[in-house]
């Protein structure tokens, strides 16, 4: 069910001079959310700037009883709405528009499930980890960033029994370099017969990187694409995606309405 919410903010958590963690007041989000998810975001009162932006749910929170209360988002500063979502205090109101889009579909044993990150590509896989655990599968995040002080969440991560693959573009922790190297070393190393379902989100350069081991290794892979949205709802086409036919030809998606997840072997990458 679709909900559009004067949300109070909760907290503001910051975790480095450029991330930081928002907890929104938004039961009924909340309670409607499936990890892929996302929310229309419109970060100020005034009209600048005017249009809301999208974020993955990140958590779902809940009270003693284990009702959902409301929703975090993990923000990246990068621009003005990104900026005032870091700024913002306890007590503020944000509107707050969702669930939106088309979740990941959730494997089970013995299914594995990789979970491929990179930066604030993070953000749809706490939900997703929970889950994925809640079902007793067998989960691995490959998480990338540029360097130890942008990973974030680790323990959250290892507590709930996920196993990681690190890299760091500075080697500041982990592997140095891109995910997609120990990733492609995993993938070529694992036996044929033992299913794995990949999921990924980051930047583009990584997904389609992750698409073509994915493709060549025979394995399935959804990957949750960022395109700039305007509405969010299907309205303004801001964020097509090309995509395969049956046919051998291609047509355009709305990555809000068919995504933001979608399967990464039916998307034209180039
Ligand atoms: C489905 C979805 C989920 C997302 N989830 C998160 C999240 O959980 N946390 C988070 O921090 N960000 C997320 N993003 C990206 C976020 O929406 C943008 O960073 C935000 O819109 C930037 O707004 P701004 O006003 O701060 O900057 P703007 O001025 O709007 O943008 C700054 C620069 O970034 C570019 N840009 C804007 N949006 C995108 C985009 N989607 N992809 C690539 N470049 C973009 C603009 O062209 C511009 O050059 C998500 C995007 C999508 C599509
Ligand atoms: S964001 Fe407007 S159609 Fe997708």
């Amino acid at each position: 069910m679709l909900v559009d919410v004067t949300a109070e903010v909760i907290a503001n958590t910051r975790l480095s001079s450029a991330y930081n963690v928002l907890a929104l007041r938004a039961p009924g989000v909340a309670a409607a959310a499936e990890p892929g998810h996302f929310v229309m975001v419109k970060a100020a009162a005034s009209h600048d700037p005017l249009l809301r932006r999208p974020f993955s749910v990140f958590e779902v929170l809940r009270d003693h009883s284990g009702a959902s209360v409301g929703i975090t988002l993990l923000n990246k500063r990068i621009g003005p709405s990104t900026g005032l979502l870091y700024a913002a205090q306890p007590g503020q109101f944000v509107a707050c528009l969702g669930p939106l889009g088309h979740p990941f579909t959730i494997v089970d044993p013995p299914a594995e499930a990789w979970m491929i990150a990179g930066g604030v590509g993070l953000a749809p896989f706490a939900m997703l980890a929970e889950r994925l655990r809640a079902r007793g599968v067998r989960t691995t995040l490959f998480y990338g960033a540029r360097s130890a002080a942008e990973l974030f969440y680790l323990d959250f991560f290892r507590q709930l029994g996920i196993n990681l693959v690190l890299t760091t573009e500075d080697g500041s922790m982990g592997e140095p370099g891109r995910i997609v190297e120990p990733l492609d070393r995993h993938l070529t190393a694992r036996a044929r017969h033992e299913p794995v379902m990949l999921y990924a989100c980051g930047p583009e350069r990584m997904l389609a990187a992750t698409a073509s081991l994915a493709i060549r290794c025979g394995r399935p892979c959804q990957v949750s694409v960022e395109r700039v949205m305007g509405c969010g709802m299907g309205g303004c086409y801001s964020c097509v995606v090309p995509m395969r036919t049956a046919e051998g030809g291609f047509h355009h998606v709305r990555a809000c309405l068919t995504g933001p997840v979608l399967a990464a072997d039916q998307i034209l990458w180039d």
